[in-house]
């Protein structure tokens, strides 16, 4: 009997070992189109056949998407423990790719926050602040602010030219009647 189930148990044993299990694996290849990756397994380095890149949010047109790097570590998944179809589930943050430190508290994005960081260009939102930084804004539409608007260092312009601009015209200007310029004059 003991023999008999020891057979049992070396084909069950057997069988549970074919059946692929979830593995670390690193980026080796990106399809920009169709945001697959093919990715080597590890520790082995097998290369595998392309799979799709799992994202936080999908749909027709919609999605928040951020490709990977080559050499990014991720979590694949074998499709229904075949070792032939893989699916990229998790990406991982290791020792040589740590999570960002964000500019605007010099500490990654802790619990309860939420962060977008790329080479020149960043989005914190952090309590009751959204951080941001970039070279450029770039706004297709219309803006509609409930506050105010200050800018520190810089201009506020509409088409004709800067607010600064208008205001300098307008100090200047005079009337026919009067031989200087007319108060009251705006000078902040
Ligand atoms: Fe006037």
């Amino acid at each position: 009997m003991d023999r008999f189930l020891d057979a049992i148990h070396a084909r069950v044993a057997a069988h549970v070992n074919q059946i692929a299990q979830p593995r670390c694996a690193t980026v080796q290849a990106f399809d920009p189109t169709n945001h697959a990756v093919r990715v080597a397994i590890q520790p082995e380095g097998l290369l595998t056949g392309w799979m799709p890149l799992g994202a936080v949010a999908v749909g027709s047109g919609t999605g928040i998407v951020a490709p990977p790097a080559i050499g990014d570590q991720v979590l694949v998944v074998p499709q229904e423990g075949d070792s032939e179809h893989w699916h990229v589930v998790s990406r991982i943050f290791s020792q040589v790719a740590m999570p960002p430190v964000s500019p605007a508290t010099n500490k990654p994005v802790q619990s309860g926050e939420v962060g977008v960081f790329t080479n020149g260009a960043y989005l914190h939102v952090s309590g009751g602040t959204i951080y941001a930084q970039a070279s450029q804004f770039k706004l297709h539409g219309n803006l509609v602010v409930d506050g105010s608007i200050s800018s520190t260092s810089g201009d506020v312009s509409d088409q004709h030219g800067s607010l600064d601009r208008l205001r300098g015209n307008y100090d200047r200007h005079t009337h026919s009647s009067l031989s200087s310029p007319p108060t009251p004059q705006d000078s902040e």
